[in-house]
């Protein structure tokens, strides 16, 4: 591909510019377009039918796969908007659901659009009473993340009247549906997992704090919300919100794509997110640091992750985008210092082995040359912790803040009137055709 040539428009501002690729002895010309910021793109939707010839790229790692106007992050400068709204900023500033209303239309909510989301978002939050039921033919010690696999995809069983998807309005009563139910589902799959009854969601409490008391609340006291732990709450939901096309992000657009319905496509994102090198990454994080369980003993463990022959990798480290601090990890190192002064909890000994691993490996030449920083999950574990949750609910609360960013991008994508079925191709290198051989003569 040869060096792109640029056209300049009226006041020398770049209008269009031209990629040209030679093969096999021709010239072949594709565009270049540029976003309001960050890299260009060539488009080369006319690549195969110009050229005969594919674009091989596993793992996407130079693919755009869609046009987005919801989530930027610029990985080199480690920075993450959210529609142009810095993380920080919101997750100082903003509540969770002002944020959902932010990601899902484009602006901040005037005080009566955040009144009416809030009141829509709030008259959604119970499940319908037989699904309740589901959970009764999991096994207890079940992995949560596998019930909500099963009982999010049961929701097309349930709502019929909010799966068509080419009507807005069922659109957004399916949208409204999965923000709303997710933590109450999220609390069941943990009240289910520790043989305690469900607790129904509240209404007047936010959205943290509602599922602060779906999950710790037992019918036979009251259950006083601490507001230094739901606004810690709240802010963990915001920074897990919406991360651009990020590997569950990709799986919920591809399956809507199909016209698959948004319930079973939030349960494809479910799935997706489980992986520890995605979103199980905070679960095996702070196994990690009990595994290593001594800060003498991280040298060690340095060491394994330098070692090419060992699949050891440091979870919570590493990015696919930021080559940088991801600027979420530096809002939860801040969060876990605040919720553990808050409970009191003066030496938790895997934040010290966080603290010092994280030093260590900032200075290690692997780490520095490889551009390996701390990511969001490195130190969500040790907050979700102290909050009181088990490490397999870890991914689950991941889920619930992330279902907002799904609904998000599947709904930019239905409403793209260009949006077709997502199809890629491949490099085979397979048998070539060849004829059968009856089992006698093989
Ligand atoms: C999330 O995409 C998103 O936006 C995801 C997310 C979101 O909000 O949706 O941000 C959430 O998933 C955060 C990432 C959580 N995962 C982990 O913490 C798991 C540990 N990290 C790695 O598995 C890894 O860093 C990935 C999966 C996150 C990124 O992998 P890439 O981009 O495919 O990079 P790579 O595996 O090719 O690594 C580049 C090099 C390799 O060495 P070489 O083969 O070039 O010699 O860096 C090394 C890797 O071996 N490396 C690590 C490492 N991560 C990468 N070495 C040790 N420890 C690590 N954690």
């Amino acid at each position: 591909m040869s060096e792109a040539a640029t056209k300049l428009g009226p006041g020398g501002k770049a209008s269009e510019s031209i990629a040209r690729l030679e093969l096999a002895g021709k010239t072949h010309e594709f565009k270049v377009r540029s976003g309001s910021t960050g890299p260009d793109v060539i488009d080369i939707g006319a690549l195969y039918s110009t050229t005969g010839a594919f674009t091989y790229d596993p793992g996407f790692t130079s693919t755009a796969s869609c046009e987005s106007a919801i989530t930027f992050i610029d990985g080199d400068a480690g920075i993450l908007l959210h529609r142009g709204y810095p993380i920080d900023q919101l997750a100082e500033h903003g509540d969770f659901l002002e944020v959902c209303y932010l990601l899902l239309y484009g602006e901040l909510p005037t005080k009566a659009q955040k009144d009416d989301f809030d009141y829509r978002v709030t008259r959604h939050t119970m499940v319908h009473e037989q699904m309740s039921r589901f959970f009764t033919g999991f096994r207890r010690d079940a992995h949560p993340m596998a019930v909500m696999c099963g009982v999010v995809g049961a929701l097309s069983a349930f709502y019929h009247d909010s799966t068509d998807i080419s009507d807005p309005y069922q659109r957004m009563v399916a949208s409204m549906r999965l923000i709303a139910k997710m933590p109450t589902i999220a609390a069941m799959a943990y009240k289910y997992h520790i043989g305690q009854p469900f607790i129904y969601p509240k209404n007047e409490l936010n959205f943290a704090a509602n599922f602060l008391h779906m999950c710790f609340a037992v019918p036979c006291e009251e259950y006083k919300i601490n507001p230094v732990l739901a606004r810690a709450m709240e802010r963990i939901f915001i920074l897990h919100a919406d991360h651009e096309q990020n590997a569950s992000t990709s799986t919920v657009r591809l399956a809507g794509s199909s016209g698959a319905n948004p319930f079973a496509c939030i349960a494809a994102g479910i799935a997706c997110l489980w992986g520890p090198a995605h979103g199980g990454a905070n679960e095996a994080a702070l196994n990690m640091l009990g595994e290593i369980g001594h800060v003498d003993n991280i040298p060690e463990f340095i060491a394994r992750a330098k070692d090419k022959n060992d699949p050891f990798r440091l979870m919570g480290f590493g990015h696919r985008v930021y080559k940088n601090y991801d600027p979420r990890a530096k809002i939860m190192q801040k969060t876990a210092h605040e919720v553990l002064g808050e409970l009191g909890i003066k030496d938790d000994p895997l934040l010290d082995i966080a603290m010092e691993l994280e030093k260590i490996a900032l200075t290690d030449e692997y780490f520095i040359e490889k551009k390996l920083y701390p990511n969001v999950d490195f130190y969500s574990g040790i907050t979700l912790k102290a909050l009181g949750f088990p490490t397999t609910m870890f991914t689950v609360l991941f889920a619930v803040a992330r279902t907002v960013g799904w609904i998000a991008q599947w709904k930019e994508m239905i409403e793209d009137p260009h949006q077709k079925i997502g199809r890629p191709r491949q490099l085979y290198t397979g048998a070539t055709e060849r004829d059968y051989v009856p089992i006698a003569k093989r």
